[in-house]
């Protein structure tokens, strides 16, 4: 990302009813240009009705959104310009090739020309198959074709809810690399939901975490992973003789299970500690068969911890 950052999407005190049920609480937000931002959230936690208010699907009772500076309800038009998104399948007609679809689509934009839209087939890795019909494309395709269609009229936003859904791995791959790279490459503000962890820590640059309703932080993937850590770092220890070893270890943070130790040092520190732990034991004559870096925490625990407590704090 660059440093001088440009608010593509503002989103503040934003407020949805649907029937008599609130929906969302006072969500803000803000997303740049040349980053993509994921919306991770469990089922119904309000991901698809906050991008359906985004794109103008949905109205808002509550609340502001303001993409690249244009008020959604002043300015709504201006607004949504500024706005390429798919969010429900993207209509597509099967007995017309790619490039057809894509030329249907650009005449109901304005201002799009024939070299646009050879730029955005080459940006979605389309070139050599855009003369197939419609029908005859993989899933994979056809939602890439979609973001082809998203992005004819130069968006500064590129929203898509969950945009992997159904794909396989290699097709998920493809996806990734090609959003990554209009984010990273086009300078796009690229906003995608799920509500897997692990594909929002492949794909986003920062990650905001939806909960019924509420967002409960924004977090680069960094801090999501360090932020659970508490500073330390848990080894195992195999060894010959656990009694002795415990013996030795009196004073040091550590727990033991039926094979092994588990020692916890400092984060900062944790090479010369562990190296201290290990010459007490070999002076005091306990083998020493293995030691293992406990594996850190997994962005997935961080969140399953983060939506149970209502949130954590970082910093
Ligand atoms: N038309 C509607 N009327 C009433 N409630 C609705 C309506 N549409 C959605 N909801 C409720 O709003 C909440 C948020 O739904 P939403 O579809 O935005 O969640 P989501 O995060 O996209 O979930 P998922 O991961 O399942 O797609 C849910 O509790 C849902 O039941
Ligand atoms: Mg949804």
């Amino acid at each position: 990302m660059e440093n001088t950052k440009t608010t593509a999407l503002k989103i503040s005190g934003l407020n949805k009813a649907l029937g008599k049920k609130h929906i969302l609480h006072d969500i803000d937000l803000e997303a740049y240009k040349g980053e993509v931002f994921g919306f991770l959230g469990p089922n119904g936690a309000g991901k698809t009705t906050t991008i359906k208010i985004i794109v103008g699907l949905l109205s808002l009772d509550d609340g502001e959104i303001e993409v690249n500076g244009f008020d959604i309800k002043k300015n709504y038009e201006k607004a949504l310009a500024g706005i390429g998104g798919i969010v429900e399948n993207p209509e597509m007609y099967k007995h017309l090739t790619g490039k057809q679809n894509l030329r249907q689509y650009a005449r109901m934009r304005s201002g799009v020309t024939e070299e646009r839209i050879d730029e955005v087939v080459k940006l979605v890795g389309l070139s050599n198959r855009i003369n197939e019909k419609v029908g005859k494309y993989s899933l994979g395709m056809r939602q890439r074709l979609g973001v082809a269609q998203s992005i004819l009229h130069h968006p500064s936003v590129l929203i898509l809810d969950e945009p992997t859904n159904g794909l396989d791995p290699a097709g998920i791959k493809e996806l990734r690399d090609i959003l990554k790279e209009l984010a990273h490459k086009e300078n796009i503000c690229v906003i995608v939901s799920s509500h897997l962890m692990s594909e929002m820590e492949l794909m986003c640059d920062r990650v905001g975490i939806i909960t019924q309703g509420k967002m409960l932080g924004v977090y680069t993937i960094e801090e999501m992973i360090n932020a659970n850590k508490n500073g330390n770092l848990d080894f195992e220890l195999e060894v010959d003789n656990m009694d002795k070893a415990c013996e030795i270890l009196t004073g040091k943070e550590f727990r033991t299970d039926d094979t092994k130790i588990i020692v916890s040092v400092d984060v900062e520190n944790s090479k010369a500690l562990i190296a201290e732990i290990v010459r007490d034991l070999v002076n005091a004559g306990v083998s020493i068969y293995a030691v293992t870096p406990k594996e850190n925490k997994k962005l997935e625990d961080v969140f399953i911890e983060m939506t149970n407590s209502g949130g954590v704090q970082i910093g």
